[in-house]
């Protein structure tokens, strides 16, 4: 028999929350707090898009690691796909998806790298493995095999035996600055709330719109 038990779900944007809202990132930090408490796994991935030199979209998911009125930061390899990508158009757009909230975020804009003493901050907030994971990894490179990844570790675990390790130059993170923030919280039949935000440039105040679903 299935369980007919209506799930409970999170209160949707009421009149009251869309006109509270004032601005997108107190209602990001208040929905980001509820997918921590909600999310057992990763409620900090997001899905980054970019387009490649022929317009082509690429998407894949990054784990949002900062946020604040300037952006939104993710870390990465700037030789990787998505670093070319960046360095030729340095756009992008960010979905998250919090399941056990049914709630969507969506947000784009320009993107920027974080000044390199904010890279070099979180860097140095990784675990010792990570950091030597980011020396090893040629990220997006053709891999011979698993173990030439392993002797790539083993290298530079010797090789950064003693002391701290330092940020490889190449591994920095980059600021989404959203020009729009969506936010889709699902209701009953289909009947979804959406709201939506947007601004001509970084300095100005923001619009919102409510859209049908
Ligand atoms: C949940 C999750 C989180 C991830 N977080 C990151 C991240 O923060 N930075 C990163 O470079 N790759 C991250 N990855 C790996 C990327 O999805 C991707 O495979 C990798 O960055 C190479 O992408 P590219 O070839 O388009 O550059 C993550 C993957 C998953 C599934």
């Amino acid at each position: 028999m299935h369980d007919t038990a209506p799930m409970e779900r999170p209160a949707g944007l009421t009149g009251d929350d869309f006109t509270a809202a004032g601005e997108p990132l107190r209602l990001f930090a208040a929905w980001f707090d509820e997918a921590k408490r909600a999310e057992p796994v990763n409620p900090d991935a997001m899905t980054l898009a970019t387009v490649d030199p022929d317009g082509l979209p690429n998407a894949r998911m990054v784990l949002l690691k900062g946020f604040d009125e300037r952006g939104f930061v993710f870390y990465t390899n700037q030789d990787s796909i998505k670093g070319h990508e960046l360095a030729a158009a340095p756009k992008a757009a960010l979905t998250f998806y919090w399941k056990s909230l049914q709630r969507q975020v969506r947000l784009r804009g320009s993107v920027e790298p974080v000044a390199p003493a904010e890279a070099d901050s979180y860097f140095a907030s990784r675990s010792r493995i990570a950091q030597i994971g980011a020396w090893a990894s040629k990220q997006s490179s053709a891999l011979e095999s698993r173990l030439a990844f392993e002797k790539a570790i083993a290298r530079f675990t010797a090789k950064f035996a003693i002391g701290t390790v330092p940020r490889p130059p190449y591994w920095t993170g980059y600021r989404v600055v959203p020009a729009e923030i969506e936010f889709w919280q699902e209701r009953p039949f289909r009947l979804h709330d959406r709201i939506a935000f947007s601004r001509p440039d970084r300095t100005a105040p923001w619009t919102k719109t409510r859209l049908y679903p």
